[in-house]
């Protein structure tokens, strides 16, 4: 399947079938130089395949730390330095082949180099069709996760369905999170059709019939990052989870989308306490735990830390934290939140893990 962005110029394919690495070459060829940044894990899994790619002219393979270890300042100058040793020309192409943050990583340097080179990225991860597309790219601080970055529009997405079979669990679960992201904000009805197809572990495991939800997800992040591109106003809904959840990935090191799970539950709390919402809390809590999520180790959170890093959080302006919630279905709010109502919330989320 192909879908294509709708801005006004500058748009891009994304192409999400199983061998769609095969159309990588197509989109290179024109290119005096291309790079392509892979993940070390991936590289290995994937090593017939990849070598095949880097025997092609003028192509050149650079491994790159797996995950959130490339996101750093360190890996950005290295690789920075590596590629302008090679005396590249504006007509260079970078290719993130990986999860998200190799993706991030690598659409940074394409953005940094030259002032901006040609970018394609081919997700490797459930998690990445969301990443994939939107253009924000960037790296990690020492103060937080992402505050370093740009929006930069790839060339084109490649996102070919195969690599997923060889995802360990915990990813799945990882990505899990952010495609019933996308079926909470298209609604009650697409968010339990989601529960439904996978009501398990083990239906989740085998990943039969995820390409739709996949699908789903990429238009529905589509459609808002078409309409709000540099996140004025509705593409801040895709940060549902995320103000706690990055403060929990950042601080516990655990998954993204682990952390995403556990920030959509605490949005479901906070808006109970502001508006009466009456959102089912442990409908949520025990859906999760089925499939697999760490919730236990919430009883083991520490409320301050967590709010020094919420603080810091991209959404906030002068007057603190803010936080997307889900009002009620298909009403989603982007609200200022007093810190009482996060310290009580925080403390009514661990009382269901204690
Ligand atoms: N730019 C955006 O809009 C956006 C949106 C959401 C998340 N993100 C970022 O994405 C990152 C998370 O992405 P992710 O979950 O894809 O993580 P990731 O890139 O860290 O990959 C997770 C792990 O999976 C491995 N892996 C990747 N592909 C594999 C495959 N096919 N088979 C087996 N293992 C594989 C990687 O080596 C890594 O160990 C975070 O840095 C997050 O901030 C960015």
């Amino acid at each position: 399947m192909k879908l294509q962005t709708t801005y006004p110029t500058n748009n891009y394919p994304i192409i999400v079938e199983h061998g769609a690495i095969q159309q990588l070459n197509r989109f290179v060829s024109s290119y005096d130089q291309t790079f392509i940044l892979v993940d070390e894990h991936v590289n290995q899994l994937f090593a017939d395949k990849l070598n095949e790619l880097s025997k092609l002219q003028h192509i050149q393979k650079v491994i790159i730390p797996a995950g959130e270890q490339t996101k750093t300042f360190k890996q950005f100058e290295e690789t920075l330095e590596f590629i302008l040793s090679h005396s590249i020309t504006r007509n260079t192409a970078i290719v993130a082949i990986g999860g998200g943050a190799t993706g991030d990583f690598a659409g940074y340097v394409a953005a940094s180099l030259l002032r901006g080179v040609a970018f394609i990225q081919v997700p490797t991860t459930i998690l990445a069709h969301d990443s994939s597309v939107g253009g924000k790219v960037g790296i990690n601080s020492k103060q937080g996760k992402n505050l370093i970055g740009a929006f930069y529009r790839p060339t084109a997405v490649i996102y070919d369905l195969n690599f997923l079979q060889t995802l360990p669990y915990e990813e799945v679960l990882s990505g899990y999170a952010e495609v019933y992201k996308h079926a909470l904000l298209n609604g009650q009805q697409a968010t339990l059709q989601l529960e439904q197809h996978f009501d398990s572990q083990q239906s989740l495991s085998q990943l039969a019939g995820i390409d739709q939800f996949i699908i789903n997800g990429i238009k529905t992040k589509l459609n808002i990052v078409v309409s709000d591109e540099k996140e004025h106003g509705v593409r801040k809904h895709l940060n549902l989870g995320h103000t706690f959840g990055h403060a929990v990935e950042y601080q516990h090191k655990i998954p993204h989308g682990h952390a995403v799970m556990i920030g959509i539950i605490y949005q479901f709390i906070v808006a109970n306490q502001l508006f009466d919402s009456g959102h089912d809390i442990k409908h949520y809590t025990d859906y999760f735990l089925a499939l697999g999520y760490p919730l236990t180790m919430i009883k083991d959170f520490d409320f301050e830390t967590l709010y020094q890093y919420m603080l810091r959080d991209k959404k906030n302006d002068e007057h603190g934290v803010q936080m997307v919630l889900i009002k009620q279905f298909n009403d989603i709010a982007v609200q200022h939140i007093e810190e009482s109502v996060i310290h009580d919330a925080f403390c009514e989320l661990q009382s269901y893990f204690k």
